[in-house]
């Protein structure tokens, strides 16, 4: 590779990312001068005006100073923030691929606390109280239903098929059957997941294609019992349905770490229901993120430079 590789561009990383991926990083584009900076430091608007490249998630308002950049590699997998704001000649590029495995861990969590009654166990020993026998569910047999096979559906998947549960699944975009899912269907046949899951696994990201996807009439096709899970965008569920339903007790109980407005304003009636665990928009915090996400850079990297297509690409009409 020509050690000129990079010569006259600047990419300003605003994420905390490992020194050792930084080194990789470089080595790739030896001429390419990296700045390391946080919003607060002194030096980051002078590093956001020059930059072509910026991996992490510049604000919004700041972006009109970014006057020179050719690609913008987000630290996130939604990009709903940037699809409508971001000029058309700057790359668009996500982290997917680095929130699978955590938001897949998370997902079970939540899935295992409500099947083995975690939170009221939780509750009851916060009294000193012996609950003494729960009736209590299995995962092995049930249906885990998921809305969204991309990297994070497809790591739910994995796990649910180590536990036993039969998978399904719709996506926009069929491609090939991953082992781990049963059924593969596209996404018109939504209802029908709805009415076949006791575990639904929303993993969509928040576009105006998804807006409200999942409203009452949706949500009424839940089974008696079953369960939804939300870790891709608050918009995609109605909340207001979701709240009626889940005060019918169909579904039994959701598991959600996003909502609709961020943070969950604490009027939402959300925090008052007995069958909802509220996790804060973190089920994608990972240890691993700065070095998964130099991972992408160093694949997309060579390829900017040569003017080649980039993986990760944000389709600025599906936007994501
Ligand atoms: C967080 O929600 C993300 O999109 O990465």
């Amino acid at each position: 590779m020509s050690e000129l590789l990079g010569k006259g561009i600047r990419m300003l990383v605003q994420i905390s990312m490992p020194q050792e991926q930084i080194r990789q990083i470089q080595a790739l584009a030896p001429q390419m001068r990296i700045d390391q900076l946080k919003r607060s430091d002194a030096r980051y608007y002078e590093a956001l005006r020059e930059a072509h490249i910026v991996v992490g998630w510049p604000r919004v308002e700041d972006l009109p100073q970014a006057g020179n950049l050719r690609w913008l590699q987000i630290a996130g997998a939604g990009a709903n923030r940037y699809v409508d704001v971001l000029p058309s000649h700057v790359i668009l590029t996500n982290a997917s691929g680095v929130f699978g495995i955590p938001i897949a861990e998370h997902v079970f969590a939540m899935m295992l606390a409500f099947t083995r009654g975690i939170p009221q166990a939780l509750d009851a020993a916060k009294r000193s109280a012996w609950l003494g026998y729960m009736t209590l569910g299995e995962l092995f047999g049930s249906t885990c239903g998921i809305v969204g096979l991309g990297d994070i559906g497809t790591e739910v998947a994995r796990r649910a098929k180590a536990f036993g549960m039969r998978v399904i699944a719709v996506k926009r975009t069929l491609g090939i059957k991953p082992e781990c899912v049963d059924e593969l269907r596209d996404a018109s046949e939504l209802d029908w997941l709805l009415e076949s899951s006791d575990h639904v696994v929303v993993t969509l990201p928040g576009t105006v294609h998804t807006t409200n996807m999942i409203d009452a009439g949706r949500l009424s096709l839940m089974r008696p019992g079953s369960y939804i899970y939300n870790i891709g965008r608050g918009s995609v569920i109605d909340e207001s349905a979701l709240i009626q339903a889940l005060r019918e007790g169909r579904p039994a109980g959701a598991g959600l770490d996003v909502f609709a407005d961020e943070p969950l304003p604490v009027e939402s009636d959300l925090w008052r229901l007995p069958n909802v665990i509220i996790t804060p928009h973190v089920a994608g915090s990972t240890p691993q993120h700065g070095a998964r996400l130099a991972q992408i850079v160093m694949r997309n990297l060579p390829r900017f430079l040569a003017g080649q297509p980039l993986e990760n690409l944000v389709d600025r009409y599906w936007g994501y």
